[in-house]
């Protein structure tokens, strides 16, 4: 993708301006982002989805009275178990549309503007009149494209980010809408972490959001620990503590200060490894979600002939990322350099490759791939 050209789908800004300007920042309101956009899945299609095991799905009804009561429900749904169609008020919100359906992927890759690091999902939301999730804010990004039928949104940058008490949902207290808009298909809204945001449905309504991924530092730390923590012996050895100008103590149930040092050199040790710590990052970052199961397939030879014919291309749902000396690929890690590198990388950006690039790859590369062929990551495009 060039970064410098505008883009429709930000109202005429390049992606590199988009990031500047708006991202993290202010909210962007594009009328048309996608002109004539149409659902990528009807409504039976996202019922159906609603009520499969692997998605995760809520809903969210709205009991109406003085002060409106909620209703907050975890998935999945079978049909018969959601509402009346011509009840007011309820909405399903099926998260992770995009490990499902390969349009809907395609359009998420549509933001790939972002760092594939940051990128979460797509999630779909359906509502009938009246419905929403309250106002409310969220931790990370989130880009609210209207696929179906209208939704009012009213957004504000909102201090108080205190919560209604006794709600089955994080709702805001006293919401302070700035600015209100009313969203049509192909309607696309931006809005940076913590801008509390209300989108209520005029009418049957359908919004798409492209959720972001905000790695938490507490998170981080202990993934990366854990990792780090597999290897350490190995990284650091096993120096043995020695205390030649150990004192004779009055205390003996205090821990000698010099122990303490040396726990602290060997912890510093092992956080020295900046490759382990690379590994252990794109690892982390690109294992698959809990609900996401790779189909494994008998691998054969023709695997590879197949590949060099048609070249290849990644599974939906395989996370391929790379940093100056690996390639990471569904939480694994692989040293690469020279010509593998850069042909790994560029599969790892366009999600695909052709066989004239697969050709160029050596022997053990191409191990790799029709190993990654039969573990069900991609498959010998057609
Ligand atoms: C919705 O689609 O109903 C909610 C999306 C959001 O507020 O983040
Ligand atoms: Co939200």
């Amino acid at each position: 993708m060039d970064v410098t050209q505008a883009l429709p789908l930000l109202g005429g800004i390049s992606p590199q301006l988009f990031m500047k300007r708006y991202w993290q920042k202010k909210p962007l309101l594009v009328r048309q982002a996608i002109p004539g956009f149409k659902p990528l899945l009807d409504r039976a299609q996202l019922f159906e989805l609603a009520a499969n095991e692997d998605a995760q799905t809520r809903m969210v009804i709205q009991e109406p009275g003085s002060k409106p009561g909620w209703r907050f429900k975890h998935g999945p749904f079978q049909r018969r178990a959601l509402p009346p169609l011509k009840q007011a008020g309820w909405t399903i919100l099926v998260q992770g549309v995009d490990l499902h359906h390969d349009r809907v992927h395609d359009l998420m890759n549509q933001f790939r503007f972002v760092p594939d690091a940051r990128l979460d999902d797509l999630m779909i939301s359906f509502a009938t009149d009246g419905g929403g999730v309250g106002p409310h804010y969220d931790s990370y990004d989130v880009f609210l494209l209207q696929a179906q039928g209208q939704r009012r949104w009213r957004i504000g940058r909102q201090k108080d980010l205190s919560l209604q008490p006794d709600v089955p949902l994080k709702i805001l207290a006293n919401f302070e809408p700035e600015v209100e808009y009313l969203l049509e298909p192909g309607d696309l809204l931006y809005l940076p972490p913590r801008y509390a945001h209300d989108g209520i449905a005029v009418g049957e309504c359908m919004t798409y959001s492209i959720g972001f991924r905000i790695p938490n530092r507490g998170e981080l730390a202990r993934e990366l620990l854990q990792r780090l923590a597999e290897d350490a012996e190995e990284v650091v050895g096993v120096g043995l503590y020695r205390d030649p100008n150990q004192p004779a103590v009055n205390q003996p149930a205090e821990i000698p200060a010099t122990m303490m040092e040396f726990a602290q050199n060997a912890l510093q040790d092992a956080l020295q490894d900046s490759l382990a710590l690379a590994r252990g990052l794109g690892e982390y970052m690109t294992e698959p979600k809990p609900n996401v199961w790779f189909e494994a397939r008998v691998g054969s030879a023709d695997d590879t002939q197949a590949m060099k014919a048609r070249g290849v291309r990644l599974d939906r749902r395989t996370k391929m990322m790379f940093d100056p000396h690996h390639i990471f690929i569904n939480g694994e890690s692989f040293s690469a350099s020279g010509r593998d590198a850069t042909l790994m990388r560029a599969l790892a950006n366009s999600r695909y490759l052709t066989g004239r690039d697969v050709a160029k790859l050596s022997v053990q590369a191409l191990v790799l791939l029709a190993a990654w062929c039969a573990a069900g990551w991609l498959d010998a495009q057609n």
